[in-house]
């Protein structure tokens, strides 16, 4: 698929990658002694996921979730089903659920509703993007990547007509 838009870059990939370092820096020293399960969330999460969990230097497993949100692809609609869920026993256990990017908050509202009945020891949500303006469900993430305006948002995960999602940067389209 050819972009008909024209791309604006937001951050590029040395930008996301010392980002990404502190990142993981932060929650090292927030777990410091303690292991966590990285539960990212398919598909979007899989690109930064993948990036911090080798940033990250405590124990450190691995399990994944599928969510899907109804509706316009550039706007939630509020209905959030989880596709996949993990298969860890995460009972006991500190969660951190890693996302491309909150916007309503919809989708997070529902991940944390839904493994808060697995009785974990711990949550915790870790985003590379956060779009505050957006919030529309009562939530808000632990750790951020970059804070951003209300703009579409493609690459790095994030998808714009189901492509584009490998781009190894975080781009915007030119108004
Ligand atoms: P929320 O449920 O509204 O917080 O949205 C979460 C999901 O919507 C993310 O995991 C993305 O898949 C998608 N999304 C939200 N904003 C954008 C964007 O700017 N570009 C691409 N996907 C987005
Ligand atoms: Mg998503």
């Amino acid at each position: 698929m050819k972009l008909d838009r024209k791309p604006k870059v937001l951050f590029t990939i040395n930008e996301i990658a010392e980002r990404v370092k502190k990142l993981g820096m932060e929650i090292s020293e927030d777990y410091d002694g303690e292991d966590i399960v990285v539960i990212p969330l398919l598909r979007g999460g899989f690109i930064f996921a993948s990036d911090l969990v080798r940033e990250l230097k405590i124990p450190v497993n691995i399990d994944f979730m599928t969510t899907s949100s109804y509706g316009h692809s550039e706007v939630s609609s509020g209905i959030v089903e989880i596709i996949n869920d993990v298969r860890t026993n995460v009972k006991g256990k500190n969660v951190l659920i890693v996302d491309d990017i909150i916007d309503s908050g919809y989708t997070m509202e529902k991940v944390v509703e839904f493994v808060s009945m697995k009785e974990p020891e711990s949550i915790k949500i870790c985003v590379m993007l956060d779009k505050p303006s957006r919030r529309e469900a009562n939530i808000s993430p632990d750790y951020v990547g970059f804070t951003i305006p209300d703009v579409f948002i493609v690459g790095y995960g994030l998808n714009y007509g189901d492509y584009y999602r490998n781009i190894p940067y975080i781009f915007t389209f030119d108004e």
